[in-house]
């Protein structure tokens, strides 16, 4: 297994070089990356009797972000890579002439995927962005979450044949989606996250690649980006940017 050990070895060089940016400091990692592993845990905790400091401000470890870093600049420096599905069903809102607002909010729709957090995604990205656009948009992607899961056959919406793939041909749905769906269903603005779902790819074409400058002027024009930057604004949702920017602050 040859290649096997390359990759682990190729994975230690990285954590070592990790290990010497962060100098003599130490990373104190939040509960839910231990929870997403199935601990209970806080790994060394508060630092406290390690002798070593703590890690506070900026992360060597991760590249650095401008004074006042804007939305473009979070998904260039710290959302995951993996851009394209929002990139593609933005791109297919924009073929299907969707208004500039619900091509921002197909944009965005999975941004808690790609950028926070996946458990209840549509709830934390509306969170994250609803300072910061037409109150529309944030609706729409915060009721994609419970819209996904229920057809809609008056615009060709059928229950994701991935959705039985992933989650089992007898998966149920829960009581909160359930609950979430039935307000939704008769709000003005259903259609809207509806569209979300509709422009939502799964199968996207691999063969084309979207980039995200082609949603500058939309991002300009829809998103009110702070002047002072993402995360030193003061909003509700600023804590939340100033998390991404520094995701291992101590405290
Ligand atoms: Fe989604
Ligand atoms: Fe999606």
């Amino acid at each position: 297994m040859a290649t096997k050990r390359t990759l682990s070895e190729r994975a230690d060089e990285h954590e070592e070089q990790q290990m010497k940016a962060l100098g003599d400091r130490i990373v104190g990692k939040s509960l839910l990356y231990y929870l997403s592993d199935g601990e209970r845990s806080l790994g060394e905790g508060f630092g406290i009797g390690t002798g070593k400091q703590m890690l506070m401000g900026e992360d060597p470890r991760l590249p650095p972000m401008p004074e006042k870093p804007t939305l473009m600049d979070f998904f260039k420096l710290r959302f995951a890579p993996s851009q394209q599905h929002l990139l593609q069903s933005a791109n297919l809102a924009q073929k299907n002439g969707l208004p500039e607002k619900m091509v921002l909010a197909c944009l965005l729709h999975d941004i808690a995927v790609t950028g926070f957090i996946r458990s209840d995604h549509g709830y934390w990205g509306a969170q994250l962005i609803e300072p910061y656009v037409d109150e529309e948009v944030s609706w729409a992607i915060r009721m994609h979450q419970c819209m996904r899961f229920f057809p809609d056959e008056t615009v060709g919406y059928a229950y994701p044949e991935n959705y039985t793939r992933m989650f089992g041909a007898d998966y149920q749905l829960e009581p909160y989606i359930v609950a979430e769906y039935e307000r939704a269903k008769n709000h003005k603005w259903y259609m809207s996250g509806r569209m979300i779902c509709v422009n939502d790819l799964y199968s996207f074409d691999h063969d084309i690649v979207i980039e995200l400058e082609q949603f500058e002027d939309v991002i300009g024009r829809h998103f009110k980006q702070p002047e002072e930057g993402l995360g030193n604004d003061n909003t509700p949702a600023s804590h939340m940017w100033r998390t991404l920017r520094r995701p291992c602050n101590a405290l």
